[in-house]
């Protein structure tokens, strides 16, 4: 093999269509309710959110589904992104493991965001569409999103959970730069809103709160649509971008992954990288073993009830089944901002139940250490959502070493933490501890899931 570091990929090679796992699933996904009537819904119900196209996508079982040109054409200012391998990680592991990480963090907002929030600007500009209300937590999401309507033309509006908008001001400002408007949730904007501050005037906001203010625009206004970085069919979808690049680059490389790593918010990067390898296997191609990773404070695959469920706290959105741990669950302040939502993905959650992955929840300290060992021998400093499948990786890669095995691994490095270095400045003066959540708050939430005959 040879001793390359960084395999690239030409822009021809930019792949033309995204991966449908719904194709290859051997049992459909249940399917999602009207949150009054506790029916399936049809296209009709969810049209006042999202465009026609984007709902096609939720429902379509084509296992290829074609890159729009113009969606490629914005992919290529930083697609295809290297893939790595990560030679002086392993030395200083001592492991005879192959660590290989796809490095999202080369994209215009950091992240694996754009790869959604691109195409998803592309089909509501071409529906006509004049402006899209959306939901961040750290930032993340928003500011793609910010980018992705900037290119396109179209007014983006951020409901950004206060304690992120007090605590990073340069995400914020980087949203704003782009051309759109963030707004602190809870907000005055929004009857969902309201309704928390006249009950709790300083409330810090979560993800569950912002999505309902989004929501409840979008609903409200002809011209506005809604957008989910995450959780979503079609996001998975647009993330598969990244596996299937991956795929080409270890083919470069001339190797194959044993073990598939990424952390879990809502499953969009963990999907991306994962979904188009359990794609060959479930084929008959390949095995692989995948590993989703979570925050031991925030555990919906390990801890949450399979469940119908609401993704936002007011329940304004259809019920999907899903792990869960309960849409008021309010999981502790701990720093990886993107992993605190009490939810997962339907997609990721139904491969958990097929028994395609395997889930581990890791402590926060464990994950900011990994990422400073990452950072002094890769070089890159990345965003503490993705220390969390960097300590997954250093486990395995020990693990290696103990067995005397050599096994490639491939992981995702979904972002970088340019704008996180708080946390950063937290972990190196011992502030952070392992928080965990509160076991009452976890059961009074479970107790509340809605009763689906
Ligand atoms: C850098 C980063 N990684 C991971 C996540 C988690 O989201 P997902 O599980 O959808 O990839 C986020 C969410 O905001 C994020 O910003």
């Amino acid at each position: 093999m040879s001793d390359t570091v960084k395999f690239v990929l030409d822009e021809s090679r930019l792949p033309r269509t995204w991966y449908n796992i719904q194709a290859d699933l051997p049992v459909p996904l249940p399917p999602v309710l009207h949150p009054g009537t506790h029916k399936p819904i049809g296209p009709e119900d969810l049209a006042p959110l999202f465009p026609e196209a984007l709902i096609r996508q939720e429902v379509s079982l084509e296992r290829e589904i074609e890159i729009p040109e113009p969606v490629r054409d914005i992919y290529r200012q930083w697609r295809p992104c290297p893939l790595f391998r990560a030679r002086r990680l392993e030395a200083a592991l001592q492991t005879p493991a192959r660590i290989y990480y796809k490095w999202e963090g080369v994209s215009p907002a950091g992240s694996h965001k754009p790869n959604t929030a691109v195409p998803q600007a592309y089909y509501n500009r071409e529906a006509g569409i004049r402006r899209i209300a959306t939901e961040t937590g750290a930032g993340q999401w928003g500011s793609s999103l910010a980018f992705a309507g900037a290119l396109f033309g179209i007014e983006v509006t951020v409901f950004m959970v206060r304690v992120s908008y007090q605590q990073k001001p340069y995400r914020r400002a980087l949203m704003e730069t782009w051309g759109a408007r963030c707004i602190p949730s809870p907000s005055e904007e929004t009857e969902s809103g309201r309704a928390i501050l006249a009950r709790r005037p300083d409330h810090p906001g979560s993800l569950g709160i912002a999505i309902s203010e989004a929501v409840e625009v979008a609903a409200r206004s002809p011209d506005t649509k809604y957008a989910l970085g995450s959780v979503l069919n079609h996001v998975l979808l647009h993330q598969t971008v990244t596996g299937l690049e991956a795929l080409e680059q270890l083919n470069m490389a001339d190797d194959y992954p044993d073990i598939i790593i990424g952390c879990t918010g809502g499953g969009s990067n963990f999907a991306g990288i994962a979904f188009p390898f359990l794609g060959i296997q479930a084929r008959g191609g390949a095995r692989v073993r995948v590993l989703a990773v979570e925050p031991a404070a925030c555990p919906s695959l390990t801890r949450g009830r399979y469940a119908y469920d609401y993704g936002d706290t007011a329940h304004l959105t259809p019920l999907v089944k899903m792990h869960t741990l309960g849409s008021t669950f309010t999981p502790p302040g701990f720093h990886a901002g993107g992993l605190r939502y009490h939810g997962m993905a339907p997609l990721v959650s139904h491969v958990q139940e097929l028994g395609w992955i395997e889930s581990v929840s890791l402590p926060q300290r464990e994950c900011f250490a990994a990422g400073v060992q990452f950072a002094r021998t890769e070089g890159i400093l990345p965003a503490p959502e993705a220390n969390h499948a960097i300590a997954a990786a250093v486990r395995e890669a020990v693990r290696c070493r103990e067995e005397g095995r050599s096994q490639a691994i491939l992981f995702n490095l979904c972002g970088h933490g340019h704008f996180d270095m708080q946390a950063y400045m937290d972990y190196a003066a011992g502030r952070l501890v392992d928080q965990d959540y509160d076991p009452a708050d976890l059961a009074m939430a479970l107790a509340g899931l809605p009763s689906v005959s």
